[in-house]
């Protein structure tokens, strides 16, 4: 008995790291998944990766960008399933476009909240009727410790994940009656994002040399079974948090 069992999630970036590693740990914990991305290879991988083990995913290509990708993946969730009773929103554009605060554009900023917090709120605001419909809910959403440390380097992403935060903390006051709850992870987490460009190469360097575990955490064995928690049954008291999956290294100066 997996503690998702009989409940249907939406997962998005599930053809990234993290995504990845969540969608399998999803299926195994019992959950029937839609998984959207934006990129179609990936999400044939992690689909075929799932069926040769048994479970069975609905892939739906998206852009989280566009609204009326995001109202396909819900109406792909009901068509398929009849029910939502869990969103993560993983997905995240931009996260290598990393600039200093003086050289950030207009039009960094606006990527990096359309693909972050803008699209988690459009994906909240259309699964909310189907959660409140069954007074059942469990939104996760992805931050960032960049948010709370203010690297520099990251102007766009850390705002975004900032908000990303700021959204959690209103939907959990929002919602939370209606047996909705809603909280972030701040993952750090080995990932294909730290392999796009010098300064994430460089940012994985220092996490594998200054974890307090002594190790860099990896998708689905380390990351996965927090978010799991936070999607299952048992996260009901919880809301409005912001979960650090990082081996504690936010702790450290
Ligand atoms: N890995 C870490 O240490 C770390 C640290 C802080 C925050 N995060 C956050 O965790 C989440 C997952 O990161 P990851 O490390 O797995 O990265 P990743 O690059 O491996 O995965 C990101 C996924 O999002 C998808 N995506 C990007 N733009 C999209 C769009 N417009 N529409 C739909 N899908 C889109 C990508 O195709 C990819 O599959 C992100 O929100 C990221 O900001 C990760």
């Amino acid at each position: 008995m997996g503690i998702l069992d009989g409940r249907v999630a939406i997962l998005t970036g599930a053809a990234g790291g993290i995504g990845r590693g969540c969608a399998r740990r999803f299926a195994e914990e019992g959950a029937s998944l839609i998984l959207a991305d934006i990129s179609s290879d990936g999400l044939k991988g992690i689909t075929e990766e799932l069926d040769s083990a048994g479970f069975q995913a609905v892939p739906v290509v998206c852009d989280v960008a566009q609204e009326a990708q995001i109202d396909e993946v819900v109406n792909t969730a009901i068509r398929e399933f009849g029910r939502i009773d869990i969103l993560a929103n993983i997905a995240q554009g931009g996260i290598a476009d990393m600039e200093y605060l003086a050289e950030t554009s207009a039009s960094q900023l606006l990527d990096a909240y359309t693909t972050g917090p803008l699209q988690s709120m459009l994906f909240m605001q259309k699964c909310l009727p189907h959660m409140k419909e069954r007074g059942y809910g469990r939104i996760i959403n992805t931050a960032s410790h960049l948010a709370l440390r203010g690297d520099p380097g990251f102007a766009a992403y850390e705002m975004a994940k900032g908000a990303i935060m700021a959204l959690t903390r209103t939907a959990s006051q929002e919602w939370g009656r209606l047996g909705i709850v809603t909280n972030t992870f701040l993952p750090v987490i080995r990932t294909p994002a730290y392999d796009l460009g010098e300064q994430l190469k460089a940012a994985a360097e220092m996490i594998e040399a200054s974890n307090p575990t002594g190790r860099f955490g990896t998708a689905y064995e380390d990351c996965a079974p927090v978010v799991a928690f936070l999607a299952s049954e048992s996260s009901g008291y919880l809301n409005g948090q912001a979960i650090g999956v990082d081996g504690g290294l936010t702790l450290i100066a």
